[in-house]
């Protein structure tokens, strides 16, 4: 509710002077109370500045504070009550895929003050969208208030030699969050997304069949999932377009087993109100990962979404460990940062 003082002081006002009108013709007989009249018009005056402002602080405040509720309803009404438009993103989630970057968006979605595109845009790194121009892409965002933060996520941009320029030339100060999971897990998780969903030789083959030679016991490097968990490698190049207080790296493999913790550092990253926390999460047995937790209601992701139990032999995982090493070493360096896994 937002009463505006303007109002106030002309409905005052047009109360006041008929009043006043109505002694003024009685003058005479009416003297003494037409002297009570003024000697309260001293006072009406300053009463009506300080309602004002009272109820200034107060409107200012009721702004403010509502933030505080985590409700997709609170969100919805919000939109009717501003200048609800389509916008273009002020934070992109650029990758890693199988890294819980679905998971990551649907949590920071959940704050007033974001609002989350659906799906993914894929625009920056596919010509044929790109063509399309800021149009097309702005027809992909969700509906937003002024002071919202529109986010997307499309996490191929990562491996794109074009998206970073791209990205830049529509806003270069704009935000990025990258989510990489420990790259033994992120490969693994691609195979079997791979088999799950494409029909090429993880369709017939195991995932140590194809990353191990047994014979000349070499990791066969080359297999894309291997390939695009060494990040290092892709993220220098969008370290020639953006700084690194603009890229915030999420640790996909912590988020799975303490959300909470990586959420605080993305609301401080967008530089929110930390309203989502640990009373937000819950812990679901039977999908072995965390679900939002809102107004006693709990939110999972669907179910092909989420932590599987990815696990290969000793010896493979050992080999690849000890592959990955010096490039997550590499990595860290860039971020200036460790994650929880070497
Ligand atoms: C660019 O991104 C920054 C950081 O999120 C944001 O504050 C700014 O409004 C954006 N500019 C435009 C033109 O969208
Ligand atoms: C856990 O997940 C299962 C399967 O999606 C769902 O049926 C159940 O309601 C969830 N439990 C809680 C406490 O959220
Ligand atoms: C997950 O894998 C580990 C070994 O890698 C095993 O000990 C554990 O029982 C598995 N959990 C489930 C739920 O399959
Ligand atoms: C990261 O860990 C290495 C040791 O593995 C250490 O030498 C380095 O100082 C750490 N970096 C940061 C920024 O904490």
């Amino acid at each position: 509710m937002v009463i505006k003082c303007s109002t106030l002081v002309k409905t005052t006002l047009a109360l006041l002077i008929p009043l006043t009108k109505l002694y003024r013709n009685d003058l005479i007989s009416r003297l003494r109370s037409m002297m009570n009249l003024r000697l309260r018009n001293v006072y009406i005056l300053p009463t009506v500045i300080l309602l004002c402002l009272l109820l200034g602080l107060f409107s200012h405040f009721s702004q403010v504070f509502p933030q505080g509720k985590l409700t997709p309803a609170y969100t919805n009404q919000k939109l009717m009550n501003c200048d609800a438009r389509q916008r273009l993103p002020s934070c992109i989630i650029i990758g890693t895929p199988k890294s819980g970057t679905k998971a990551l968006l649907e949590f920071i979605g959940v704050h007033p003050a974001v609002a989350v595109a659906e799906g993914e845009p894929k625009f920056f790194h596919r010509d044929d969208n790109y063509q399309k121009g800021m149009n097309y892409y702005v027809e992909k965002m969700p509906l937003s208030c002024p002071d919202q933060i529109t986010m997307e996520k499309s996490p191929e941009y990562f491996y794109s030699d074009k998206a970073p320029f791209r990205i830049h030339k529509m806003n270069r100060t704009i935000k990025l969050i990258l989510i990489v999971k420990n790259p033994v897990d992120r490969s693994i998780s691609e195979y079997i997304h791979r088999r799950t969903h494409h029909s090429g030789k993880e369709a017939k083959h195991s995932f140590e069949e194809i990353v191990y030679d047994d014979k000349t016991q070499k990791l066969n490097v080359g297999y894309y999932p291997i390939a695009k968990s060494v990040y290092y490698r892709y993220l220098i190049r969008w370290l020639q377009y953006f700084p690194l207080n603009q890229i915030h790296v999420a640790d996909g493999s912590k988020l799975i087993v303490d959300p909470q913790e990586e959420l605080l550092k993305v609301q401080d990253f967008l530089g929110l109100k930390r309203l989502i926390s640990r009373d937000n999460f819950i812990y679901n047995n039977t999908r072995g990962f965390y679900c939002l937790l809102i107004n006693s209601e709990s939110k999972c992701l669907p179910p092909n979404k989420g932590h599987r139990n990815v696990s290969t032999s000793k010896v493979i995982a050992k080999e690849m460990t000890k592959y990955f090493k010096p490039y997550n070493d590499m990595f860290f360096q860039l971020i200036k940062r460790n994650l929880s896994w070497t």
